[in-house]
C-alpha cells in the first residue's frame, strides 16, 4: 500500500535498505551489501488478487533492482572508499532467525543474505515501473556449519554502526540524480 500511494505522488525510483545474515562466507558482519537480485519466500504474494493497472498481470522479473543505480552506488563506494559487496536476497517471513538448517538451505539455493523484510515492497515497486536500489546491512553471519546465535540487540547495534556508510552512498546517489 504505501509503495502504491508513493506512486500515485509520482516517485521514479525507490530505496530500500534492511539488515540481513550473511550466508557468503566472503561476507563480515557491518558490510553493506548492494542487493542485486532477490528470491522471494514469503508465503503471501503481493500482487495476488486483481491486477493493479501498473503494470501487467505477469510481471517480467529480470531487472529487478536497477543496473545502472547499482553501477553508479559502486562507483560512489569506490570513490569514497567504502567496502561493498554485492548479492542475493532472500526474503521471509520470520519472525524466527534461521536454524543452521535453514541458513545452509538458501545458502545452496542461491543466496548471500537472508532478512524479514524489502521484497514484498519491491514486487510492487517493481509492477509500478519504479526504479529500484537497495543496500542490505550485513548484521550477523549464518555460515555453513558454524552456527552462530543471533538477537534482535545485536542486529540493531550493527546496522546502526553501519548506517551512515550506507547512508552516504545513497545521499550522493541522489545528489547525482
Ligand atoms: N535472518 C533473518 N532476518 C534477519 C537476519 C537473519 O539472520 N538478520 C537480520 N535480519
Amino acid at each position: 500500500f504505501p509503495i502504491r500511494v508513493m506512486y500515485e505522488l509520482g516517485i521514479k525510483t525507490l530505496f530500500v535498505s534492511n539488515a540481513s545474515g550473511g550466508m557468503n562466507p566472503e561476507f563480515k558482519i557491518g558490510d553493506l551489501m548492494i542487493i542485486t537480485d532477490h528470491i522471494n519466500f514469503f508465503p503471501e504474494h503481493p500482487l495476488r488478487g486483481k491486477n493493479f493497472p501498473t503494470g501487467p498481470r505477469f510481471p517480467d522479473m529480470h531487472e529487478t533492482y536497477d543496473h545502472a543505480l547499482i553501477n553508479q552506488a559502486n562507483e560512489i563506494a569506490k570513490e569514497k572508499g567504502i567496502r561493498v559487496v554485492h548479492g542475493v536476497y532472500v526474503g521471509v517471513q520470520g519472525p524466527t532467525f534461521e536454524t543452521p538448517a535453514e541458513y545452509k538451505m538458501y545458502h545452496r539455493l542461491g543466496g548471500d543474505a537472508v532478512g524479514m523484510s524489502t521484497v514484498p515492497e519491491v514486487i510492487v515497486a517493481h509492477h509500478c515501473g519504479i526504479r529500484t536500489f537497495g543496500i542490505s546491512i550485513i548484521t550477523d553471519l549464518g555460515l555453513e556449519d558454524n552456527p552462530v546465535e543471533v538477537s534482535h540487540e545485536e542486529v540493531q547495534v550493527a546496522a546502526n554502526n553501519a548506517q551512515p556508510l550506507m547512508t552516504e552512498i545513497m545521499r550522493e546517489m541522489i545528489r547525482r540524480a
